[in-house]
């Protein structure tokens, strides 16, 4: 039986601008995502029925990650059959590194490899643009889990298109116990923020080209923070242990809870990784950019 591996990236918001909310409750985004080098695999064969099975590092609480068929990755495996009109099933093995309800897009990178993965267990040759359409109505980040590197998004986050990245840049990643929600976020921001039209900055992308560490630290910034630190005080902390461990700058990763701290080169995300760590549990060094989802094992 042949089975079909795909790996799919974890995703950081060096910016993330928020509009006023849409008719259709989500909001307009002016954001630019880049792949980190953290990630799930996703493994998918032939079967006569749907089933899932989600395998995780044990720092991560698979409880919180739905079975049924509300799951993402689930529902990306019937969305391409019905748009091939096909009547097959698959089993989907999860295997988790990026956690849950994180805001590092961990459900989308999965809804991401199951759509490439079962693409290519069955053969079905879809079209870039058609993969890219039907991760969209999976997920506002789903088209840039299959893009990677760094890329603009606009729209509600699903309108990917990449950028000039020189870097190679190195993150410290602080995760939490807890999870958030991200619609709790976004209630939150529209509860306390005054939204004006989301923009990307071009000191960002210039930063980007250049592959300039002081320059993008000083550019990057998250309009989801302050409704994230209002719902988690607590993360204000972990900001401050960050900079007090000598990181060049300190985000939180979309609508949180995770943490992320710019550092020089691999050297010091290492050390900065260590202090870090005598505090906190949970704490990673990740290269980014990196690819977006790709096939890692065909058996
Ligand atoms: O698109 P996705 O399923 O990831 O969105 C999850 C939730 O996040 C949405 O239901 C919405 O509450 C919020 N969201 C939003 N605006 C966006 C993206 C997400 O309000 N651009």
């Amino acid at each position: 039986m042949t089975t079909i591996s795909v790996r799919a990236p974890a995703k950081i918001n060096l910016h993330l601008g928020v509009g006023p909310v849409r008719e259709d409750g989500f909001h307009p985004l002016a954001t630019v995502y880049q792949a980190i080098g953290m990630y799930d695999d996703v493994s998918v064969s032939e079967a006569a029925d749907w089933s899932l099975a989600v395998r995780a590092h044990e720092r991560i609480d698979v409880a919180e990650v739905p079975t049924d068929a509300s799951n993402v990755a689930l529902r990306a495996g019937r969305l391409l059959a019905a748009h091939h009109d096909l009547d097959r099933a698959a089993s989907i093995v999860i295997e988790k590194a990026i956690p849950v309800a994180g805001g590092l897009a961990g459900g989308s990178a999965d809804a991401a490899a199951t759509l490439l993965a079962l693409d290519r267990l069955w053969d079905l040759q879809t079209s870039d643009d058609d993969l890219l359409a039907l991760a969209a109505e999976l997920g506002s980040d789903v088209p840039f889990a299959l893009v990677g590197g760094t890329a603009v998004g606009t729209g509600r986050g699903e309108v990917v298109s990449r950028v000039a990245d020189r870097g190679r840049w190195w993150w410290v990643v602080v995760e939490s116990d807890i999870g958030l929600s991200t619609p709790a976020v976004y209630r939150e921001y529209d509860r306390m923020a005054v939204a004006a039209d989301p923009a990307v900055p071009e000191a960002l992308l210039a930063a980007l080209a250049d592959g300039d560490r002081r320059a993008l630290a000083a550019s990057v910034s998250n309009d989801l923070a302050a409704p994230a630190l209002a719902l988690r005080p607590d993360l204000a902390q972990v900001l401050a242990a960050g900079a007090a461990a000598g990181a060049l700058t300190g985000l939180i990763s979309g609508s949180g809870p995770t943490c992320l701290f710019l550092c020089e080169d691999q050297a010091h995300a290492a050390a900065v990784r260590m202090t870090l760590a005598e505090e906190h549990e949970r704490v990673f060094a990740a290269a980014a950019p990196v690819a977006g989802a790709h096939v890692v094992e065909y058996a």
